[in-house]
Protein backbone atom coordinates (compact mmCIF):
# COMPACT_ATOMS: atom_id res chain seq x y z
CA UNK A 1 0.00 0.00 0.00
CA UNK A 2 1.67 3.45 -1.37
CA UNK A 3 2.39 5.30 1.80
CA UNK A 4 3.89 9.47 2.67
CA UNK A 5 4.95 10.69 5.77
CA UNK A 6 5.22 14.56 6.00
CA UNK A 7 5.87 16.41 8.82
CA UNK A 8 3.31 16.66 11.36
CA UNK A 9 0.45 19.61 10.35
CA UNK A 10 -1.08 22.11 11.99
CA UNK A 11 -4.34 23.47 11.53
CA UNK A 12 -4.24 27.69 10.78
CA UNK A 13 -8.08 28.14 11.43
CA UNK A 14 -10.40 26.09 13.26
CA UNK A 15 -13.64 26.13 15.42
CA UNK A 16 -13.80 24.14 18.32
CA UNK A 17 -16.14 25.85 20.06
CA UNK A 18 -17.07 25.58 23.76
CA UNK A 19 -18.51 23.22 26.67
CA UNK A 20 -19.19 19.56 26.08
CA UNK A 21 -18.52 19.55 22.32
CA UNK A 22 -14.67 20.57 23.16
CA UNK A 23 -14.21 16.49 23.61
CA UNK A 24 -15.18 15.93 20.00
CA UNK A 25 -13.53 19.04 18.22
CA UNK A 26 -10.42 19.07 20.20
CA UNK A 27 -9.75 15.35 19.95
CA UNK A 28 -10.37 14.97 17.06
CA UNK A 29 -7.90 17.81 15.65
CA UNK A 30 -5.24 16.73 17.78
CA UNK A 31 -5.15 13.54 16.33
CA UNK A 32 -3.20 14.75 12.97
CA UNK A 33 -2.21 18.77 13.97
CA UNK A 34 0.38 19.85 16.89
CA UNK A 35 -1.10 23.32 16.76
CA UNK A 36 -4.63 24.65 15.49
CA UNK A 37 -5.55 28.47 15.34
CA UNK A 38 -8.65 28.66 17.25
CA UNK A 39 -11.52 31.21 16.15
CA UNK A 40 -12.93 33.69 19.08
CA UNK A 41 -16.13 33.49 17.52
CA UNK A 42 -18.26 31.94 20.62
CA UNK A 43 -20.74 33.66 22.17
CA UNK A 44 -20.40 35.98 23.76
CA UNK A 45 -16.96 36.46 21.53
CA UNK A 46 -13.25 35.67 22.80
CA UNK A 47 -12.61 39.96 23.19
CA UNK A 48 -9.77 40.04 25.90
CA UNK A 49 -6.39 38.58 26.20
CA UNK A 50 -8.09 37.35 29.73
CA UNK A 51 -10.86 35.27 28.15
CA UNK A 52 -8.83 33.82 25.74
CA UNK A 53 -6.46 32.35 28.54
CA UNK A 54 -9.99 31.04 29.78
CA UNK A 55 -10.70 29.86 27.08
CA UNK A 56 -7.33 28.18 26.39
CA UNK A 57 -7.86 26.15 29.63
CA UNK A 58 -11.16 24.92 28.83
CA UNK A 59 -9.65 23.38 25.80
CA UNK A 60 -6.56 21.83 27.43
CA UNK A 61 -8.84 20.43 29.97
CA UNK A 62 -10.99 18.66 27.31
CA UNK A 63 -7.63 16.76 25.48
CA UNK A 64 -7.19 13.49 26.16
CA UNK A 65 -4.22 12.54 28.15
CA UNK A 66 -2.12 10.77 25.41
CA UNK A 67 -2.80 13.60 23.46
CA UNK A 68 -0.40 16.59 22.41
CA UNK A 69 -1.71 19.58 20.96
CA UNK A 70 -1.45 23.23 21.50
CA UNK A 71 -4.33 25.63 20.59
CA UNK A 72 -2.68 29.09 19.44
CA UNK A 73 -5.80 31.43 20.49
CA UNK A 74 -6.96 34.76 18.74
CA UNK A 75 -9.31 37.93 19.48
CA UNK A 76 -12.50 38.82 18.30
CA UNK A 77 -12.02 42.55 16.75
CA UNK A 78 -14.89 44.74 17.55
CA UNK A 79 -14.99 48.31 17.10
CA UNK A 80 -14.32 48.63 20.45
CA UNK A 81 -11.17 46.96 20.87
CA UNK A 82 -8.29 49.19 21.88
CA UNK A 83 -4.42 49.66 21.59
CA UNK A 84 -4.12 48.38 25.09
CA UNK A 85 -6.38 45.18 24.42
CA UNK A 86 -3.51 44.75 21.80
CA UNK A 87 -0.86 44.94 23.63
CA UNK A 88 -2.00 42.69 26.40
CA UNK A 89 -2.65 40.57 23.52
CA UNK A 90 0.64 40.48 22.26
CA UNK A 91 2.47 40.28 25.88
CA UNK A 92 0.29 36.98 26.24
CA UNK A 93 2.59 33.78 24.50
CA UNK A 94 -1.03 32.06 23.91
CA UNK A 95 -2.22 34.41 21.30
CA UNK A 96 -1.43 34.65 17.74
CA UNK A 97 -3.47 37.07 16.60
CA UNK A 98 -6.92 38.59 16.20
CA UNK A 99 -9.60 38.22 14.10
CA UNK A 100 -11.72 40.49 11.88
CA UNK A 101 -14.96 39.74 11.12
CA UNK A 102 -17.09 42.32 9.12
CA UNK A 103 -20.25 42.54 11.63
CA UNK A 104 -23.17 40.23 10.15
CA UNK A 105 -20.60 38.32 7.50
CA UNK A 106 -21.32 34.92 9.24
CA UNK A 107 -21.84 32.50 12.12
CA UNK A 108 -21.79 34.99 15.32
CA UNK A 109 -20.37 38.18 13.69
CA UNK A 110 -22.80 40.57 15.32
CA UNK A 111 -20.19 41.83 17.59
CA UNK A 112 -18.09 42.20 14.45
CA UNK A 113 -16.29 45.00 12.60
CA UNK A 114 -18.90 47.84 11.18
CA UNK A 115 -15.74 50.60 10.03
CA UNK A 116 -12.24 49.94 10.12
CA UNK A 117 -12.23 53.98 10.41
CA UNK A 118 -11.97 54.31 14.35
CA UNK A 119 -10.17 51.23 14.69
CA UNK A 120 -6.78 52.54 12.72
CA UNK A 121 -4.77 53.18 16.33
CA UNK A 122 -5.75 49.48 16.98
CA UNK A 123 -4.71 48.24 13.77
CA UNK A 124 -1.55 50.87 14.27
CA UNK A 125 -0.68 48.56 17.42
CA UNK A 126 -1.33 45.53 15.94
CA UNK A 127 1.85 46.64 13.24
CA UNK A 128 3.65 47.79 16.21
CA UNK A 129 3.28 44.68 18.27
CA UNK A 130 4.11 42.27 14.92
CA UNK A 131 0.18 40.95 15.62
CA UNK A 132 -0.90 39.21 12.69
CA UNK A 133 -4.66 40.15 11.76
CA UNK A 134 -6.88 37.10 10.36
CA UNK A 135 -9.63 38.31 8.45
CA UNK A 136 -12.93 37.25 6.72
CA UNK A 137 -13.05 38.92 4.28
CA UNK A 138 -16.61 39.51 3.06
CA UNK A 139 -18.37 42.61 2.05
CA UNK A 140 -21.64 42.73 3.80
CA UNK A 141 -23.29 45.79 1.69
CA UNK A 142 -26.58 43.87 0.98
CA UNK A 143 -26.29 45.25 -2.58
CA UNK A 144 -23.80 43.16 -3.00
CA UNK A 145 -24.75 39.67 -4.41
CA UNK A 146 -23.57 36.90 -2.17
CA UNK A 147 -20.99 35.37 -4.82
CA UNK A 148 -19.23 38.87 -5.08
CA UNK A 149 -18.76 39.36 -1.19
CA UNK A 150 -15.11 38.40 -1.20
CA UNK A 151 -14.00 40.29 -4.58
CA UNK A 152 -15.71 43.46 -3.45
CA UNK A 153 -13.89 43.09 0.10
CA UNK A 154 -10.63 42.94 -1.69
CA UNK A 155 -11.62 46.09 -3.76
CA UNK A 156 -13.24 48.29 -1.16
CA UNK A 157 -10.93 47.11 2.30
CA UNK A 158 -8.13 45.07 1.81
CA UNK A 159 -6.43 47.02 -0.71
CA UNK A 160 -6.08 50.23 1.05
CA UNK A 161 -5.48 47.91 4.48
CA UNK A 162 -2.18 46.56 3.22
CA UNK A 163 -0.94 49.42 1.50
CA UNK A 164 -2.20 51.66 4.62
CA UNK A 165 -0.28 49.19 7.34
CA UNK A 166 2.89 48.34 5.19
CA UNK A 167 4.24 45.83 8.21
CA UNK A 168 1.24 44.35 9.43
CA UNK A 169 1.24 40.58 8.57
CA UNK A 170 -2.05 39.99 7.34
CA UNK A 171 -4.48 36.60 6.69
CA UNK A 172 -6.60 36.70 4.31
CA UNK A 173 -8.77 33.32 5.52
CA UNK A 174 -10.53 30.28 3.93
CA UNK A 175 -9.86 32.22 0.05
CA UNK A 176 -12.30 31.02 -2.55
CA UNK A 177 -11.99 32.96 -5.50
CA UNK A 178 -9.46 33.40 -8.05
CA UNK A 179 -9.68 37.28 -7.47
CA UNK A 180 -8.18 36.01 -3.74
CA UNK A 181 -5.23 33.95 -5.80
CA UNK A 182 -4.17 36.62 -7.64
CA UNK A 183 -4.89 39.20 -4.98
CA UNK A 184 -2.65 37.50 -2.46
CA UNK A 185 0.24 36.43 -4.75
CA UNK A 186 0.52 39.85 -6.04
CA UNK A 187 0.79 41.30 -2.85
CA UNK A 188 3.80 42.72 -0.73
CA UNK A 189 5.47 40.04 1.73
CA UNK A 190 3.24 39.69 4.79
CA UNK A 191 0.41 38.93 3.39
CA UNK A 192 -1.05 35.26 2.91
CA UNK A 193 -4.14 32.82 2.81
CA UNK A 194 -5.31 29.67 4.13
CA UNK A 195 -7.55 27.24 1.87
CA UNK A 196 -10.01 25.05 2.94
CA UNK A 197 -10.65 21.25 1.91
CA UNK A 198 -14.27 22.05 0.93
CA UNK A 199 -13.09 25.14 -1.19
CA UNK A 200 -10.73 22.49 -3.09
CA UNK A 201 -12.90 19.75 -3.55
CA UNK A 202 -16.67 21.57 -4.48
CA UNK A 203 -17.92 24.11 -5.82
CA UNK A 204 -21.69 25.22 -5.97
CA UNK A 205 -23.16 23.03 -8.38
CA UNK A 206 -22.59 20.30 -6.44
CA UNK A 207 -24.15 21.86 -3.72
CA UNK A 208 -27.23 22.89 -5.56
CA UNK A 209 -27.78 20.57 -8.44
CA UNK A 210 -30.29 18.41 -8.31
CA UNK A 211 -31.45 19.65 -4.84
CA UNK A 212 -29.91 21.47 -2.20
CA UNK A 213 -26.79 19.88 -0.24
CA UNK A 214 -26.88 21.88 3.26
CA UNK A 215 -24.07 20.11 4.26
CA UNK A 216 -21.83 22.02 1.80
CA UNK A 217 -23.25 25.62 2.61
CA UNK A 218 -20.37 27.76 4.26
CA UNK A 219 -19.18 31.04 4.39
CA UNK A 220 -17.48 32.36 2.29
CA UNK A 221 -19.38 30.21 -0.07
CA UNK A 222 -18.59 27.91 -2.46
CA UNK A 223 -17.98 29.54 -6.07
CA UNK A 224 -18.13 28.58 -10.01
CA UNK A 225 -15.36 25.66 -10.82
CA UNK A 226 -13.19 28.32 -12.12
CA UNK A 227 -12.39 29.33 -8.92
CA UNK A 228 -11.93 26.32 -7.39
CA UNK A 229 -9.34 25.36 -10.11
CA UNK A 230 -7.58 28.65 -9.14
CA UNK A 231 -7.81 27.81 -5.86
CA UNK A 232 -6.29 24.09 -6.52
CA UNK A 233 -3.27 25.66 -8.44
CA UNK A 234 -2.47 27.91 -5.81
CA UNK A 235 -2.40 25.00 -3.16
CA UNK A 236 -0.29 23.39 -5.14
CA UNK A 237 2.02 25.53 -6.62
CA UNK A 238 4.85 25.03 -3.57
CA UNK A 239 3.51 29.13 -2.92
CA UNK A 240 4.44 29.85 0.78
CA UNK A 241 2.07 32.13 0.63
CA UNK A 242 -1.20 30.03 0.88
CA UNK A 243 -1.16 27.11 3.81
CA UNK A 244 -3.72 24.87 5.33
CA UNK A 245 -6.52 26.78 7.56
CA UNK A 246 -9.57 24.04 7.40
CA UNK A 247 -12.03 26.68 8.97
CA UNK A 248 -13.65 22.95 9.94
CA UNK A 249 -16.73 24.80 11.98
CA UNK A 250 -19.36 22.01 13.76
CA UNK A 251 -23.28 22.63 13.74
CA UNK A 252 -25.49 20.60 14.58
CA UNK A 253 -27.65 18.28 12.36
CA UNK A 254 -30.75 20.20 13.42
CA UNK A 255 -29.42 23.68 12.80
CA UNK A 256 -28.05 22.37 9.29
CA UNK A 257 -30.93 20.56 7.78
CA UNK A 258 -33.64 23.61 8.66
CA UNK A 259 -35.34 26.27 6.78
CA UNK A 260 -32.44 28.44 7.94
CA UNK A 261 -29.67 26.23 8.22
CA UNK A 262 -26.14 27.40 9.67
CA UNK A 263 -22.96 28.16 7.53
CA UNK A 264 -19.91 25.82 8.19
CA UNK A 265 -18.60 22.20 7.62
CA UNK A 266 -17.20 19.93 9.61
CA UNK A 267 -13.54 18.09 8.01
CA UNK A 268 -11.38 17.92 11.30
CA UNK A 269 -12.18 13.81 11.03
CA UNK A 270 -10.47 13.78 7.46
CA UNK A 271 -8.98 17.34 6.95
CA UNK A 272 -5.61 15.27 5.58
CA UNK A 273 -6.97 12.54 4.07
CA UNK A 274 -9.42 15.08 1.89
CA UNK A 275 -6.30 17.47 1.17
CA UNK A 276 -4.36 14.43 0.48
CA UNK A 277 -7.09 13.26 -2.24
CA UNK A 278 -6.35 16.93 -3.72
CA UNK A 279 -2.62 16.84 -4.06
CA UNK A 280 -2.88 13.88 -5.74
CA UNK A 281 -5.22 14.50 -7.99
CA UNK A 282 -3.27 17.29 -9.19
CA UNK A 283 -0.43 15.74 -9.39
CA UNK A 284 1.43 17.42 -7.01
CA UNK A 285 1.95 14.93 -4.02
CA UNK A 286 5.29 16.09 -2.97
CA UNK A 287 4.06 19.41 -2.24
CA UNK A 288 1.28 17.99 0.25
CA UNK A 289 4.05 18.67 3.25
CA UNK A 290 5.17 22.36 2.55
CA UNK A 291 0.90 23.10 2.19
CA UNK A 292 0.12 21.38 5.48
CA UNK A 293 2.94 21.63 7.58
CA UNK A 294 5.54 23.97 6.86
CA UNK A 295 4.36 27.62 5.23
CA UNK A 296 2.16 28.07 8.14
CA UNK A 297 4.49 27.53 10.35
CA UNK A 298 6.86 30.03 8.60
CA UNK A 299 4.11 32.65 8.21
CA UNK A 300 3.78 32.36 11.77
CA UNK A 301 7.21 31.92 12.76
CA UNK A 302 7.18 29.25 14.08
CA UNK A 303 9.67 26.37 15.01
CA UNK A 304 8.09 23.60 12.16
CA UNK A 305 7.11 20.69 14.31
CA UNK A 306 9.47 17.60 14.21
CA UNK A 307 7.47 14.79 14.89
CA UNK A 308 5.78 12.85 11.73
CA UNK A 309 2.36 11.74 10.54
CA UNK A 310 1.99 8.72 8.02
CA UNK A 311 -1.11 8.44 5.59
CA UNK A 312 -1.67 5.21 3.19
CA UNK A 313 -3.44 5.30 0.46
CA UNK A 314 -6.38 3.12 1.72
CA UNK A 315 -10.31 3.34 0.44
CA UNK A 316 -12.00 3.32 3.81
CA UNK A 317 -15.12 5.27 5.00
CA UNK A 318 -16.06 8.63 6.47
CA UNK A 319 -18.56 7.82 9.29
CA UNK A 320 -22.20 8.89 8.54
CA UNK A 321 -21.91 11.13 11.62
CA UNK A 322 -20.41 12.00 14.79
CA UNK A 323 -21.62 12.61 17.83
CA UNK A 324 -21.57 15.68 18.93
CA UNK A 325 -22.77 16.83 22.82
CA UNK A 326 -26.14 15.92 22.71
CA UNK A 327 -26.63 15.80 19.04
CA UNK A 328 -24.75 14.94 15.93
CA UNK A 329 -22.82 16.26 12.98
CA UNK A 330 -22.86 15.60 9.86
CA UNK A 331 -19.23 15.65 8.83
CA UNK A 332 -17.57 16.48 5.01
CA UNK A 333 -17.92 13.10 3.13
CA UNK A 334 -20.23 11.28 5.38
CA UNK A 335 -20.74 7.98 4.83
CA UNK A 336 -18.72 8.34 1.72
CA UNK A 337 -15.47 6.69 0.81
CA UNK A 338 -12.08 8.85 1.77
CA UNK A 339 -9.07 7.81 -0.33
CA UNK A 340 -6.18 8.27 2.57
CA UNK A 341 -6.58 7.33 5.89
CA UNK A 342 -4.00 8.65 9.00
CA UNK A 343 -1.89 5.42 10.23
CA UNK A 344 -1.65 5.73 13.90
CA UNK A 345 1.75 6.34 15.72
CA UNK A 346 3.12 2.71 16.57
O1 LIG B 1 -18.91 28.60 7.17
C1 LIG B 1 -18.47 29.22 8.14
N1 LIG B 1 -18.66 28.78 9.40
N2 LIG B 1 -17.81 30.34 7.91
C2 LIG B 1 -17.43 31.14 8.91
O2 LIG B 1 -16.87 32.16 8.63
C3 LIG B 1 -17.77 30.81 10.32
C4 LIG B 1 -17.98 29.38 10.50
C5 LIG B 1 -18.66 29.05 11.81
O3 LIG B 1 -18.26 29.57 12.85
O4 LIG B 1 -19.58 28.22 11.81
ZN1 LIG C 1 -13.84 30.16 10.24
Amino acid sequence: MPRITITRPDDWHIHLRDGDVLDRTVNDVALWAHRAVVMPNLTPPVKTAAEATQYHTRIMAALADNKRFEPLMTLYLTDATTPQDIKEASDSELICGVKLYPAGATTNSAAGVTGLETLKPTLAAMQECDLPLLIHGEVTDPDVDIFDREAKFIERTLGPLVEEFPTLRIILEHITTQDSVDFVSESRAGVAATITPQHLLFDRNDMLVGGIRPHLFCLPILKRRQHKEALRSAATSGNPKFFIGTDSAPHTVETKESACGCAGCYSAHAAIPLYAEVFEEEGCLDKLEAFTSHFGADFYRKARNEDTLDLVRQDNLAPDYLTFGSSSVIPLRAGESLRWRLEPSQ
